[in-house]
């Protein structure tokens, strides 16, 4: 099998994750259990035949450095956990377009246009041959998303968009991945196990179980910069629709929903906590409460699941498969072209890895 030649779109903590993620599990036996992923042997693909080839950035510290050192620069506060060799990838320049907001520029440490120039991103996917582009840009990355999907679309590279931007569930955008005969995977990625499939998990319970929803909520909290970007209501709209579409879409009623991130506690750091609570009425009109309170380290949350999505893009790119991979956005995204209880979407994963579902 070939080598699974991947570009990254934001070096943040989310990157730091799936990179560090790779080489923890570079030597996993085939029929090993890891936690947080599918399979080890996903198709053919290890874990280790997942290769980074390029990586944008806009952080003037993360500019110019080696990808290996790049993924623990600050403001990133993931957890360390792997060790990362000297990749001989340096982050280079992107667009910034409104993936900084003004109040994240010191964050962000965004780069001057004085100082760097942006390099172009299509150009440099061609260069490396990248097979895919992950995006990892901040929330309400409209202009910048469609920036690099666009520049993925021009070099012939798959789009694998971990964001909550609109590119594999918007028919337009799908449908040119389509007919340029390229995957694209999305979007807004799903963690291991986090809050939205928790609430999926304990509304579709309630639904099975004939309860009667009233109303519900999911308020989520945490310090990385994930959290301090979201402070700003305008740049959230597309994260409330994506979680809360993943859980109302599995009640066959309206219920009155409130889910979002919800305040940005510094000292957290890359933990995050999620309140969660669901009221309903049950047997002769009696109610039933559920609340929940989830701790989780935030970023290597969601890094398995994509380590599962690049080999499943990498085997439609080998069957020729353009569009939108329904099966794997399914399973591994919150707002995916085609919403599906989780259990049957990974019923769908396995019969496309086995070659039964086209895509
Ligand atoms: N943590 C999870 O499990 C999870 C789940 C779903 C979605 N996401 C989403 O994934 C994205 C990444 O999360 P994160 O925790 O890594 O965020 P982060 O804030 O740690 O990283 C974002 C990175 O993007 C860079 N950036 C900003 N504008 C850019 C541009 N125009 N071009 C290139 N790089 C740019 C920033 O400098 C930063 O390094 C976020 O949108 C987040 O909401 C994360």
């Amino acid at each position: 099998m070939s080598k699974i030649r991947v570009a990254v779109a934001g070096v943040g903590n989310c990157a730091s994750a799936l990179i560090q993620g790779v080489y923890f599990y570079k030597d996993a036996g085939e029929d090993e259990v890891v936690p947080g992923l599918m399979h080890v042997n996903f198709g053919g693909y290890h874990v280790r035949d997942i290769e980074f080839v390029a990586a944008f950035d806009v952080n003037r510290e993360k500019i110019g450095r080696d990808l290996s050192e790049a993924i623990y620069a600050e403001p990133n506060c993931c957890a360390r956990f792997a060790d990362v060799p000297n990749l001989g990838v340096e982050v280079l320049p992107g667009p910034i377009l409104d993936g900084v907001a003004p109040h994240m520029l010191k964050p962000f440490k965004a780069y001057s246009a004085d100082t760097m120039e942006a390099v172009d991103v299509s150009e440099v996917l061609k260069d490396v041959e990248a097979d895919m582009l992950v995006n990892y840009l901040p929330v309400g990355s409209r202009k910048a998303t469609r920036y690099y999907a666009e520049a993925a679309l021009e070099a012939g590279c798959a789009f694998v968009n971990c964001i909550p931007e609109f590119i594999a569930s918007d028919s337009l955008w799908a449908g040119r991945f389509e007919e340029r005969g390229i995957p694209v995977a999305g979007d807004d990625i799903k963690s291991q196990l986090g809050a939205t499939i928790v609430h999926r998990n304990l509304v579709d319970l309630c639904v099975n179980r004939g309860i009667l929803l009233e109303e519900t909520y999911q308020l989520n909290l945490g310090g990385n910069t994930d959290f301090l970007n979201m402070i700003v209501e305008e740049r959230l709209k597309t994260k409330r629709i994506s979680k809360t579409e993943a859980v109302t879409s599995i009640v066959p009623y309206k219920v009155p929903t409130r889910i979002g991130p919800s305040d940005y506690v510094p000292f957290l750091r890359d933990r995050k906590v999620c309140y969660l609570y669901i009221c309903g009425k049950k047997f002769g009109g009696q109610p039933v409460y559920i609340t929940v309170k989830l701790e989780v380290e935030d970023s290597p949350n969601s890094a398995g699941v994509v380590i599962d999505v690049i080999r499943a893009v990498k085997i439609a790119l080998d069957r020729k498969v353009g569009g939108p991979l329904i099966s794997m956005s399914s399973y591994a995204f919150k707002h995916p072209p085609v919403q599906v209880p989780d259990s049957e979407a990974r019923i769908w994963v396995e019969e496309f890895i086995s070659g039964k579902r086209p895509r």
